[in-house]
């Protein structure tokens, strides 16, 4: 068994499953229509949308301009994790994308968990852009004083939270006590996502050329208002004499470009990663692309560099508009430094609000293409039903697997809100990051052919420990507490005592801030935790403030966030040490093991909850794969 869990399928076999002989054209069903330029576009529309026209907004509020840097690195740690997508994809140019080269590397155990981790990238990630497209889409419509009901633009979960924590956010709470009523249940529903999910897989279905075209017009009209973006914007920034702002001071007045430390910088990188999510998906397109091992690579690298150039001239333009710290909830940042108290300029506000619907429907249309195409090629191998592989006659698309994507999609909508969302795609992805770079690691090396792409080989045997080696020792040497600290939990426990004998509740500082003082001049609320706070305020003659000071330094310091970045840092360091050992004694080539390496400590900034719903999430793959997929492989059936 242990044996048959690891059956790898070799690469000759994956083409040829492909039928992708050398002279066939159109063996898969598939048309062959896309060009590096055309991939590099796929690229670009899959990576810039959500994350940068909302998401930008607390990464810059947390890390001030200081965020450049962790763009950068995580742009270097996902040009790490290109070249070896690259490397896979001009081996095995099929559909497939991550599964297919976990398969060829590590067997198929492995492929079926990355093939399960990407739904959670190309579907899950969907939800999220749908909800952030329905925003700027319902904030612009308002802009064009159209006004939908506040009932049909939220996820009944947003709307519910935002009653029960008594948010500030009155259109929430608006959905919520206006909502209609359909026996106890409240009606509350986002229709513009569920309609962009409707219109994007119909799209699909109807086919890669249509789909190219409209995203191509797509990707210029989005690089263009961006362009503007950056002209206008940086124009002002020097001609105000706004650049004071990129050395902004603190809370306690220090001047700095990271002004709340590398702490700070480091809480944005869920938001940071998720802004690169997408050039992976270029892969995907490996059987309709006309020269995938020359131009798969070019597309996919090209796009990345592309992203981060945007990316350090946006957070630049932001930063220099506007004080970072004015970036507290803003949920369209780049719409915001153009409004009245910034740099007022109202045609940009309007543009930008175009711009950001235009940007996310092409993100959704890129991932509603890969999808469908990674089902694709499981059911090839019998892990997912035949049915899955039927391609539609008349449009060539893989019509069921689309329509099904469609549905994961969008059935979902109904159920679950934008945060939930979003730190499940970015644990999940970069988990398949991990997976691909360690995947290089494992195939044999192949002699470099002419007009194919090859990952430059430079030996890590070397390198790489000297590279661990010295980030340990500049550790030590820089930041003496550095190890010290991630194995001592004194610090948590402290807090943790604290919270307790604070109640639960009292943590939310917003919440609290907004009703105690109402609270202990009326009296009335039936509330318990409320009840138990104020009799120990009345009864100790404790100042309120005490604590609430004491609440939001609980908040600040969250112990249970705490220990699991400690825990995951250790772990990492534990991994990145076995890592450097095996460099050594197998000559491991040194850019996998870059990759393999930043995506893991790009890891370490995620949440224990994410943990174990992505825990959970492969739990329940590992079941479906052993009642399925195990016994229907074609590796179990060779003949078949
Ligand atoms: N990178 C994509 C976005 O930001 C997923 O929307």
């Amino acid at each position: 068994m242990a044996n048959s869990l690891f059956r790898r399928k070799s690469i000759d076999k994956i083409v040829s499953d492909s039928h992708l002989a050398a002279d066939d054209t159109h063996g898969s069903g598939l048309k062959r229509v896309l060009t590096v330029k055309d991939l590099t576009f796929f690229g670009i529309a899959a990576i810039i949308g959500a994350g940068s026209f909302s998401s930008l907004g607390s990464a810059v509020f947390h890390g001030g301009p200081g965020v450049i840097i962790l763009f950068i690195i995580t742009g270097i740690a996902c040009a790490f994790t290109a070249f070896c997508y690259s490397e896979f994809a001009s081996r095995i140019p099929v559909a497939g994308s991550a599964y297919t080269y976990a398969y060829a590397s590590f067997g198929e155990l492995f492929a079926w968990i990355i093939g399960w981790a990407l739904i959670m990238e190309y579907s899950i990630g969907n939800i999220y852009v749908a909800f952030s497209w329905s925003d700027y889409f319902t904030s612009f419509l308002h802009k064009a004083q159209i006004h939908i009901p506040d009932y049909l633009t939220c996820s009944y979960i947003e709307a519910k939270k935002a009653v029960a924590e008594g948010s500030a956010n009155e259109e929430l709470k608006n959905a919520w006590n206006t909502a209609p009523m359909l026996g106890s249940l409240r009606m509350i529903l986002d229709l513009p996502a569920l309609v962009i999910n409707l219109l994007i897989t119909y799209l699909v279905y109807r086919g890669i050329r249509e789909s190219r075209n409209f995203s191509n017009v797509m990707v210029i009209l989005k690089l263009a208002i961006v362009a503007l973006v950056i002209l206008v914007g940086g124009y002002l920034v020097f001609s105000n004499g706004l650049t004071f702002n990129w050395t902004p001071a603190n809370e306690e007045g220090i001047k700095s470009f990271m002004p709340n430390g590398f702490g700070g910088v480091m809480m944005a990188v869920s938001s940071v990663f998720f802004a690169y999510i997408g050039f992976d998906a270029v892969s995907v397109l490996a059987e309709e692309s006309k020269n995938p091992q020359r131009d798969l690579p070019r597309g996919m690298i090209l796009s990345l560099v592309i992203c981060t150039i945007v990316y350090i001239l946006l957070t630049l333009v932001l930063t220099g508009a506007v004080h970072y710290g004015n970036f507290d909830g803003v949920g369209d940042p780049l719409a915001f430094i153009f409004e009245a108290q910034n740099l007022n300029i109202g045609w940009m506000q309007v543009l930008v609000s175009i711009c950001a619907v235009v940007a996310m429907t092409s993100v959704l249309l890129v991932f509603q293409m890969g999808q469908p195409r990674i089902w694709m090629s499981m059911s090839r191998d019998g892990l997912m039903p035949p049915v899955f592989q039927k391609i539609h006659s008349k449009f060539k698309t893989p019509s069921f697997a689309t329509i099904v994507t469609g549905l994961v999609v969008g059935v979902p909508i109904l159920f679950t809100d934008k945060t939930f969302v979003l730190d499940f795609t970015s644990i999940a992805t970069l988990f398949a990051f991990v997976l691909v770079c360690g995947g290089v690691l494992l195939i044999p090396r192949k002699k470099k052919v002419p007009g194919r792409f090859t990952i430059p080989y430079v030996n890590g045997k070397l390198v790489f420990p000297l590279i661990v080696l010295a980030a340990i020792a500049m550790l030590t040497v820089f930041a003496k507490k550095y190890f010290s600290d991630k194995v001592d939990f004194s610090f948590e426990k402290k807090v943790e005592a604290l919270a307790g004998v604070i109640p639960a509740k009292i943590t939310d500082t917003t919440w609290v801030a907004g009703n105690i003082e109402n609270y202990l001049i009326s009296g009335n609320d039936a509330d318990s935790s409320f009840i138990k706070l104020t009799n120990i305020v009345r009864s100790t003659s404790v100042p309120v403030e005490k604590y609430l000071a004491a609440a939001k330094f609980i908040g600040d310091n969250d112990p249970v966030q705490s220990k699991t970045a400690k825990i995951s840092t250790v772990i990492f360091w534990l991994l990145i040490t076995g890592l450097a050992i095996l460099a050594f004694i197998k000559n491991y080539s040194l850019i996998p093991l870059l990759g393999v390496g930043t995506c893991l400590y790009l890891l370490t900034g995620m949440s224990l909850s994410n943990w174990l719903w992505f825990g959970g999430w492969l739990l329940l793959g590992l079941v479906i794969y052993f009642l399925y997929g195990y016994k229907k492989s074609k590796l179990s059936h060779p003949a078949a």
